[in-house]
This record gives structure tokens, C-alpha cells and sequence, in this order.
């Protein structure tokens, strides 16, 4: 059964987030400019400090935009061109606004039969998210379904945020949604 788009869009759900000025993370003398500048110390080129630039920024601000993208590629001496080139490689970077609470829902064979689909219903329905990859309206939630988790043998397992929870029924989701952090 299809639930709509897999991945997060720049479609209706997220236009609340898409104009609002981007604020750089790595700001003279902060934290992250500091945390950033020591990390790449550690290595022999600089551009080795990308991935946990832009998870860093994904941290702070949720996504990763074009602006935070440029953002990465002035601070190791890489084009924006490059940086989207690694952003759109790796599917744990967010490319588009996603709500407080990300929640991917493996519906891989294995899991679709133990009832992965039911599973995604009811946190469409228990999220009021209109569909897979578009956010709630209250910016809360965003659900995806995403391939094999790594817990097969532990169907359904969901991954919200860097939380993972195993053996997902419909039943759980609304006490898992309760037990999030506000
Ligand atoms: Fe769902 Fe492996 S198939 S976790």
C-alpha cells in the first residue's frame, strides 16, 4: 500500500519553516567554531571535517539548507557545489525542514509482513502528518518509511530521532508519541 512520497519534500507541510533567515552555526568564537576548528586538527585535510560539520549544523538548525551548506563550505575552503554534492549523497542529511520528531518506520519486505503499513497508518493518524514525508502541522512530527533498520528480527522497528524502538504495533504508537520529549 502506497502512502505517498517516502522522503521529506519542500512541499505544503513544511512552509512554515522555508523562510525564515538562516543563522550561522559557526559564529567567531562560539562553541561549534571552537568544537569544529579542534576536529579538524585532526586531520591531514581539512575537508575531512564536512560530515560532522554538517551533522553539527543539522543538530543546531534541523536540515541542512543551501545557506548552511555554504556555510560548511567557507569554513573547510570548499565550494557550495561540492558540499550539496555530499548532502544529497547521504540520505541521514535532511534536505528539506523535517518536524521535532523524525520518525522513520522500516517497511522492508520483512517488516511490511509483520505489519510495517499498519504501523505507518497509525502514526500518520496519531501525528496528524498528511502523509509520508510532510510535517505536521504543529511541526512536530515528520514520518518516513525507510529501508531495513537493522532489526528484522525485532519487526516493527521505528528509529525517532536517534532513539531506536523495537516491536511497533499500531496499538504502541500513541503511548510512544507520549512518551516523547515536548
Ligand atoms: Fe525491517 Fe530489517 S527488514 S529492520
Amino acid at each position: 500500500m502506497s502512502h505517498g512520497p517516502s522522503a521529506p519534500s519542500a512541499t505544503a507541510g513544511h512552509a512554515q519553516h522555508d523562510h525564515a533567515p538562516y543563522e550561522p552555526v559557526f559564529t567567531p568564537g562560539s562553541k561549534r567554531k571552537a568544537e569544529l576548528d579542534d576536529l579538524i586538527t585532526r586531520y591531514p585535510d581539512k575537508r575531512a571535517g564536512l560530515l560532522p560539520a554538517l551533522w553539527m549544523i543539522q543538530q543546531d538548525r534541523g536540515w541542512i539548507s543551501e545557506d548552511a551548506m555554504r556555510e560548511a563550505g567557507d569554513q573547510l575552503g570548499l565550494t557550495a557545489a561540492y558540499v550539496k554534492g555530499v548532502v544529497t549523497f547521504y540520505t541521514m542529511y535532511h534536505q528539506h525542514p523535517v518536524g521535532q520528531h523524525f520518525i522513520q518506520v522500516c517497511t522492508t519486505s520483512p517488516c511490511l509482513c509483520a505489519g510495517a503499513d499498519q504501523v505507518v497508518d497509525a502514526f500518520l493518524q496519531h501525528t496528524g502528518c498528511k502523509e509520508l514525508g510532510l510535517t505536521s502541522p504543529d511541526g512536530k512530527y515528520t514520518v518516513i518509511e525507510v529501508e531495513c533498520l537493522g532489526a528484522c528480527g525485532f519487526a516493527t522497528p521505528v528509529q525517532i530521532n536517534d532513539d531506536y524502538v523495537e516491536n511497533v504495533t499500531p496499538a504502541k504508537v500513541p503511548e510512544i508519541l507520549a512518551g516523547l520529549k515536548p
